[in-house]
């Protein structure tokens, strides 16, 4: 279970830029065995979010516990084998352009000192995994973009990780395409137990494969829950608008006199 407590992450003013808190006291419990969705705007800070959780950046504030291990107490040694408890997939592949599929599989083996016959196994098991057994040495660029994703994909999952932190996996792949990939992810979630923690600004994605989700605007958690629970009953406009629910005319009545109340209330204030 990872626990989420309190996080806030300032990324400090550079040159002509000023500082940035790109989160701020945000809580959020995503259990073991889960696929976990978290949608949001542009900037909300998701990335940011999921790069604080395997600690590729160092919160600034709060804690993060997995497993009830907090992992700011991590020394260099330990951080190492931490790190390697979760994979990381990107919307864009960050494939090696010179290494051949096997061998961006085989990269983080390579990394962790596996020995070449147990390497070479073990990215046969995973090109089956991903159905690609016959690209082993095709190079990425002879690739279609879900072909990348997979590999991408198996090259996360090369140390057995326990999770999968996936950043906007299929924003760069058509709808087909991205069926496929959510099939894939809900197999490495069942069959593996690997658990999922899934960035995305598609409604299909969040409901289709996720179980519980976070709703991130302006670096702070507006909502979060089960998907169903969210869907049925979104708590916010935003939940609502990213979820592409439909608005009925009677609660863009109810928005409309909310606003109208907040603002008579704001000029009141003023009085
Ligand atoms: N390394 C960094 N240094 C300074 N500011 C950063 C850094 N990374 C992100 N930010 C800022 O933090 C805020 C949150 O960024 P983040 O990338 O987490 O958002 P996001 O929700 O993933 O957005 P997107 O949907 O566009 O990917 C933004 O204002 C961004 O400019
Ligand atoms: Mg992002």
């Amino acid at each position: 279970m990872i626990e989420i407590r309190n996080l806030t992450k300032i990324y400090p003013a550079t040159g002509s830029s000023p500082m940035v808190r790109a989160l701020d006291q945000v809580n959020l419990t995503i259990k073991t065995g889960d696929i976990f969705g978290i949608i949001g705007l542009s900037g909300a800070g998701k990335s940011t979010l999921i790069r604080c959780i395997n600690l590729l950046e160092r919160p600034t504030e709060g804690e993060i516990l997995v497993d009830g291990l907090d992992v700011a107490k991590l020394n260099a040694h330990d951080l190492r084998a931490f790190r390697s408890r979760f994979g990381m997939v990107f919307q864009d592949y960050n494939l090696f352009m010179q290494r051949t599929v096997a061998r961006n599989i085989a990269f983080p083996l390579e990394i962790a000192g596996v020995p070449a016959a147990q390497r070479a196994a073990r990215v046969t098991e995973l090109l089956e995994l991903i159905g690609l057994s016959d690209k082993a040495n095709a190079y990425p660029a002879q690739l279609s973009g879900g072909q990348k994703q997979r590999v991408s994909i198996a090259r996360a999952l090369a140390t057995h990780p326990e999770f999968l932190l996936c950043d906007e996996p299929t924003s760069a792949l058509d709808s087909l395409t991205t069926t496929s990939i959510l099939n894939l992810l809900s197999d490495i979630n069942q069959k593996l137990g690997v658990s999922i923690i899934i960035i995305t600004h598609e409604t299909s994605v969040v409901r289709r494969i996720c179980r519980h989700m976070a709703v991130l605007s302006e670096n702070r958690i507006l909502e979060t829950g089960a998907v169903s629970d969210l869907v049925a009953n979104p708590q916010s406009a935003l939940t609502r608008q990213l979820l592409k629910l439909e608005q009925t005319v009677a609660e863009d009545a109810a928005d409309a006199f909310d606003a109208l109340d907040a603002f008579e209330a704001e000029v009141h204030a003023y009085e």
